[in-house]
């Protein structure tokens, strides 16, 4: 086994020796010994719209999960390469709507309420998610830009569907003024629509779908954190149920709360929702404020973290000896109509 510092030196050399050639993203969540590599850092949106731009590298690698290096190479040009050092850094909400479902749930709603329905899929979602979105008319969001981009879906048709995240989508829909009585929530496993009255004429459909490290925070850590310090500011990733967030004193993306946090003056006190790494990271990097995890005993994101030094080296040396890499590859009729969907998010954001 290597030492941090052989890890490191290796890490460097296979860098400097692919030079311009390569190019490392890494998403906000990844660990402070792997975000230290990337070249350019962010959030889904910043990091898609950087993916579209970069052009005279030969490799990308991305640090960060599955659906995201899928998204940078529907948006790079055929002769580059992306590649995730971890071919298991998955993302359990993305792997909660695939295709098939999907398609039963459009036959399902468009059987309901004919063709008043856009598709709108964040982001983590699977390429093939994408793809059926593209076709149908539909477009990508990511957390920075959910309002701006529902609020363009809504001038367009009467209904949302919204996937594969019921919370992102719920929170953005009371952004825009929509009531909850007027969402209901459709259940893949059972084919089945579910109205808060039992029924109703939705204006979203919201897909049964959840990240497991953004529901555990809860509403009761919101009066915990209060009581122990009555000045403290909450803010959370919208990720988290809506009940959470109605308590919180602001949510965004997690581009948002690095921003919230930088512009503050020294001794604001904070409580965090969102993955641990970049929790801890602000508290590191801001030591004059006072920065906790508003539930510090939740697990961290675990295919996030699957991306670690050992592995992003390997991924670098197989680069630097042309051996066998892995490669993110969406097949072109998969990608040309994701990639529509994902335009169009662009263009309005
Ligand atoms: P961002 O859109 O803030 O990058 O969040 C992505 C994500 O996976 C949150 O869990
Ligand atoms: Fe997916 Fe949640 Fe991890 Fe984000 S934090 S990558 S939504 S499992």
């Amino acid at each position: 086994e290597l030492s941090a510092d052989e890890l490191h030196a290796r890490i460097m050399a296979a860098k400097e020796s692919l030079g311009k050639d390569l190019v490392i993203l890494g998403h906000h969540y990844q660990r402070d010994d792997v975000i230290c590599y990337a070249d350019y850092r962010g959030d889904s949106l910043k990091l898609a719209q950087i993916a579209a731009n970069i052009r005279d590298a030969k490799y990308i690698v991305f640090c960060g999960v599955h659906f995201m290096a899928e998204t940078t190479d529907i948006l790079a040009s055929d002769e580059q390469m992306v590649i995730l050092p971890d071919l298991n850094a998955g993302c359990s909400m993305a792997d909660m709507a695939d295709e098939q479902e999907l398609e039963e749930c459009w036959d399902v709603i468009t059987a309901l309420y004919g063709d008043s329905i856009i598709p709108v899929t964040y982001v983590n979602s699977t390429a093939q998610v994408k793809a059926f979105v593209g076709k149908h008319g539909g477009l990508t969001v990511t957390s920075s830009n959910a309002e701006r981009v529902l609020a363009h879906a809504f001038e367009t048709k009467q209904r949302v569907l919204f996937l594969p995240d019921q919370h992102l989508g719920r929170n953005t829909g009371v952004k825009l003024g929509i009531p909850l009585q007027q969402m209901c929530v459709y259940d893949p496993k059972e084919m089945e629509i579910e109205f808060p009255d039992g029924e109703g004429d939705p204006k979203m459909i919201l897909w049964k779908g959840h990240c497991s490290v953004h529901t555990k925070f809860e509403p009761v850590h919101v009066q915990e954190v209060r009581e122990k310090y009555p000045d403290i500011r909450v803010i959370v990733h919208p990720e988290c149920p809506y009940e959470t967030v109605r308590l919180a004193d602001a949510n965004g993306s997690t581009n948002y709360i690095i921003q919230q946090i930088e512009r503050a003056p020294a001794g604001t006190k904070w409580a965090i929702g969102t993955e641990h790494n970049l929790v801890h990271r602000l508290a590191k990097e801001h030591p004059e404020q006072m920065i906790i995890s508003l539930n510090e005993r939740i697990c961290p994101c675990l295919t996030m973290n699957r991306i670690d030094r050992p592995h992003l080296l390997w991924a670098l040396e197989q680069l630097c000896t042309d051996r066998s890499q892995p490669v993110i590859r969406v097949d072109q009729e998969t990608a040309k109509w994701a990639k529509l969907a994902i335009d169009r998010m662009l263009e309005i954001s």
